[in-house]
């Protein structure tokens, strides 16, 4: 192997190129794919050591690929962790991780504001198995500290949050669980570890879609989950049982992706922001919520734990859903399309995507109003976007 000697305290847009520097096995620049499920061994005992391993990544690909680790060691190092672990999809780290820290008869709160897939795990799945769910408005700590019983053992937040990209204060929600012995998820997509890193704020594990910023090109499905070594071994140890691997073309094309993260989400940021302040002074929109604009009520919490606000925004257009659904029909460059966090703009109504995982009432509690449209920003030129947004504007 050649010999490098990485400098300390890197910024996040070396590390994004450089952290994984330890797990080159070559002197390839460009990482190679390690596409083999199974690895050779030498001895009973060899076979047994390496079985038993955590994060063994050349054993057998279920538990983990060279490929995955140096993704996972590059995530690791944006949110200044210990360790990480790649999944098949934001939903598989999840709902491995949530899995991995329950059992029966355990109790956990989590804010009403969360992506959907994640409250229907949590409020149709888990209470099959026994664990109590409480769901609580995210804008006031006071929420959370109501909902404590001795049997919580899980807080799980995600800031900012769909679709009025409402946000937790995370330095309190940690100190508060804390005291309570309770242990803190925060699914960080939105913000990526450029604009956020919940684990310096004090929160145990950081969960991610990678499908979104982290690969940024909508061309792969992943996940992930950062945070202490002995917390991820009970996950991985969970992994073992369901499954949830990253595939290594997944991982890889994650690690190209997140090479670029610092310049992409820079764009992003400086993007949304010129995009919500066009929206805000046009007549035909109603509220417009982003973090980054001084009228979002919590602009100033925001500011505290961000150094940028994301690409995420969403707007209402008060004349309701037909109006709404008109707009994204004009559209030329913003594509209507599930997802987000990659380069191209994509825009959705949630009034209709969440129908496909919550009732309407759920619906109702997000503030969801028939004209709200969601927009992940793209890094287009912010003119093309916004002569697009007025043109499809023009014809509602
Ligand atoms: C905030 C957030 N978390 C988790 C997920 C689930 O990720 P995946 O689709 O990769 O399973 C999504 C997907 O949109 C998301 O937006």
């Amino acid at each position: 192997m050649l010999k490098r000697n990485l400098p300390q305290n890197l910024k996040p847009a070396t590390k994004a190129l450089h952290a994984d520097f330890a797990i080159e096995d070559g002197a390839s620049v460009s990482p190679p794919i390690h596409q083999s499920v199974t690895y050779r061994t030498d001895s009973a005992e060899d076979f047994s050591n390496k079985a038993q391993e955590p994060f063994n990544d050349v054993f057998y690909a279920r538990h983990g690929t060279p490929t995955s680790s140096r993704i996972a060691k590059v995530l690791a190092e944006l949110e200044g962790a210990e360790e990480a672990m790649m999944f098949a999809s934001g939903m598989a780290a999840i709902t491995t991780t949530i899995l991995a820290l329950v059992q029966t008869g355990d109790h956990i709160i989590a804010q009403k504001n969360l992506y959907s897939s994640s409250i229907s795990f949590l409020t149709k799945f888990l209470p099959k198995f026994g664990v109590d769910i409480t769901l609580v408005d995210q804008q006031s700590i006071d929420n959370f500290e109501k909902a404590i019983t001795p049997k919580t053992k899980l807080m799980l937040v995600e800031t900012p949050a769909n679709p009025l990209m409402k946000i937790t204060d995370l330095k309190l929600i940690s100190r508060l669980a804390k005291t309570h012995n309770v242990i803190t998820i925060c699914d960080n997509t939105f913000a990526t570890p450029i604009n956020q890193t919940p684990i310096t704020l004090g929160i145990d594990l950081v969960v991610h879609s990678a499908t979104k910023y982290i690969g940024g090109h909508h061309d792969l499905l992943a996940g992930c989950v950062v945070g202490t070594r002995e917390l991820l071994m009970r996950i991985w140890d969970t992994s073992m049982d369901l499954g949830p691997t990253a595939a290594p073309f997944n991982s890889w094309l994650a690690l190209r992706g997140i090479r670029t993260l610092k310049l992409r989400v820079t764009e992003h940021n400086t993007n949304a922001l010129k995009v919500a302040s066009y929206l805000e002074k046009h007549p035909k929109i109603g509220n417009v919520f982003y973090p980054g604009l001084s009228s979002h009520p919590q602009h100033k919490l925001a500011k505290q734990q961000m150094s940028g606000f994301g690409g995420m925004l969403s707007f209402d257009i008060p004349k309701g859903y037909q109006a709404g659904a008109n707009f994204l029909k004009n559209l030329n460059i913003c594509i209507n399309a599930a997802s987000l966090g990659g380069i191209d703009t994509l825009v959705v109504q949630p009034a209709v995507m969440f129908k496909a995982r919550l009732t309407d009432a759920e619906i109702h509690e997000l503030d969801i109003t028939p004209g709200m449209i969601r927009m992940s920003v793209g890094i287009e030129d912010v003119n093309d976007i916004l002569n697009d947004i007025d043109s499809a504007l023009s014809k509602i």
